[in-house]
């Protein structure tokens, strides 16, 4: 056993190679090591710390909750906080979308989210229907779960678990940065991929096709990626067409991230089924949730068997509702999503200062979930080797400035390419993005250094 590699402590971490700094506390848009050091949490965790750390109201609400009532399980009774949790979710999604399945976590939320399609078509045609594959796309992440890592495009992410994995079909991502048509337009681009997905149907046979799932603006696949409106009516009426359900995952752009209350609302887009989770309890409890239309209620659970069948022991616990639903009224009250909007806009223009570093590619992004993806030269995109981690010194020259970004890779071709989402807390303020953009600034001409070996002025 190499010493580097042996147990710390008696955590089972996700990474044996990386020191984890021990936190202390969090405040605001900081987190504070055991050391002193503060850190600018430029990534929400992963775009989770939507209301910042250590908040105040909903540690005294969660108290008086739990003192009320911590547990009960969702088959048999029904609290307040769960039904008024579920009403304010309903109002924040796109209208038509009003049953709320909760669960307790992002992964959760999309595999409830296909169990329903499935359901729906089984409820609806009987147990004859063929109907079971979910068209996804490459470039995505869903989830680490077995149906929802099904659905996950991220190559890095399947390859060990692959004969595990049901055989859902890939279609392209509206990347345009690496279109592979060659097109010039963000329209082209968003058209052309939207157009894959009725290829992809019919390839298959409709009658075969349970779902097609799509991100809004995406994550960590390659962050801050998103289409024009044309790309989401056009699925809707692909979708509609061909007999076949939308599932929008908006487990990372929900919930405010993008300046919007759901990043679908952006796009116009309509989808059959939304998942949620992350901002929505802001990281104060694990939740998630899948939110489904009237139509796949009603064929389940009026005109079908009246039975889901499907259910976690935590989903819908009335004290996770209830440190969701105080977290979007705080985030209604103090008018968050509107900062989002302007400081996502702010910072997006300040960001393109990054351009003048020739290892800055592309800059993207919507409300305060933003992507930088670097390579090794500009003008023909092409990325770093992996050995370069150009991610890792990234990641480490910010920690050592005292900021926090999400590292990631494989965009390219599911090895190469290095990117970073910047995901500040939605309430954070000019002045504390103007910080965030000193830092970002120094690790990104520190890391250039690095990899050109020599000075950049
Ligand atoms: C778009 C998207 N879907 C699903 C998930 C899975 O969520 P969780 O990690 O809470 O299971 C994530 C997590 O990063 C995500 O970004």
């Amino acid at each position: 056993m190499s010493l580097n590699k042996a147990p710390k402590n008696n955590v089972f971490y996700r990474n044996q190679n990386w020191h984890y700094p021990r936190i202390k506390k969090g405040e605001g848009i900081y987190l504070i090591g055991e050391n002193g050091k503060k850190y600018i949490d430029g990534c929400s965790g992963s775009a989770v710390a939507n209301i910042g750390h250590g908040n105040r109201e909903v540690a005294e609400f969660v108290k008086e909750h739990i003192e009320r009532i911590a547990f009960t399980h969702l088959s048999r009774w029904t609290v307040d906080s769960i039904e008024k949790c579920a009403e304010r979710i309903v109002n924040w999604c796109p209208e038509g979308l009003n049953h709320v399945y909760f669960v307790s976590g992002g992964s959760e939320a999309t595999e409830a989210a296909i169990k329903m399609a499935r359901q729906y078509f089984v409820e609806r045609d009987g147990h004859k229907t063929s109907k079971w594959k979910v068209i996804s796309k490459w470039n995505s992440y869903h989830g680490a779960t077995m149906g929802s890592l099904s659905m996950t495009g991220s190559v890095g992410r399947r390859k060990i678990y692959d004969p595990l994995l049901a055989n859902f079909p890939k279609i392209n991502q509206f990347y345009h940065y690496r279109n592979p048509w060659g097109v010039e337009t963000l329209e082209e681009t968003s058209t052309l991929a939207a157009k894959e997905l009725e290829r992809e149907i019919l390839r298959h046979g409709p009658e075969n096709i349970a779902a097609f799932i799509s991100e809004p603006v995406i994550g960590s696949a390659a962050p801050g990626v998103y289409p024009e409106k044309v790309y989401f009516r056009m699925v809707r009426e692909i979708c509609d067409k061909y007999d076949v359900l939308f599932i929008m995952d908006e487990v990372m752009a929900g919930t405010g991230r993008t300046g919007k209350k759901m990043a679908s609302d952006h796009f116009e887009a309509k989808p059959d089924i939304l998942a949620i989770a992350k901002g929505l309890s802001s990281g104060y409890t694990p939740i998630g949730a899948a939110v489904c239309t009237d139509e796949i209620f009603n064929t389940i659970m009026v005109e079908g068997t009246g039975n889901f069948i499907h259910g976690h022991t935590y989903a819908g616990n009335p004290l996770s509702c209830g440190i969701a639903d105080k977290v979007m009224e705080i985030i209604e009250r103090e008018s968050y999503i509107e900062n989002c909007a302007i400081q996502g806009e702010y910072l997006l223009k300040k960001l393109e200062g990054l351009y003048n570093y020739p290892i800055v590619g592309d800059i993207r992004g919507k409300g305060l979930m933003v992507g930088i993806e670097f390579v090794k030269e500009q003008d023909i995109k092409e990325p770093f080797e992996v050995s370069e981690n150009v991610k890792g010194k990234i990641t480490n020259n910010g920690l050592e400035e005292g900021l926090v970004v999400y590292p990631g890779g494989g965009s390219v071709d599911g090895v190469r390419g290095d990117h970073i989402l910047l995901a500040p807390p939605i309430n954070i303020t000019k002045e504390e993005v103007d910080l965030l953009y000193a830092k970002l600034d120094r690790s990104v001409k520190k890391t250039t250094e690095e990899v050109l070996g020599q000075k950049v002025y």
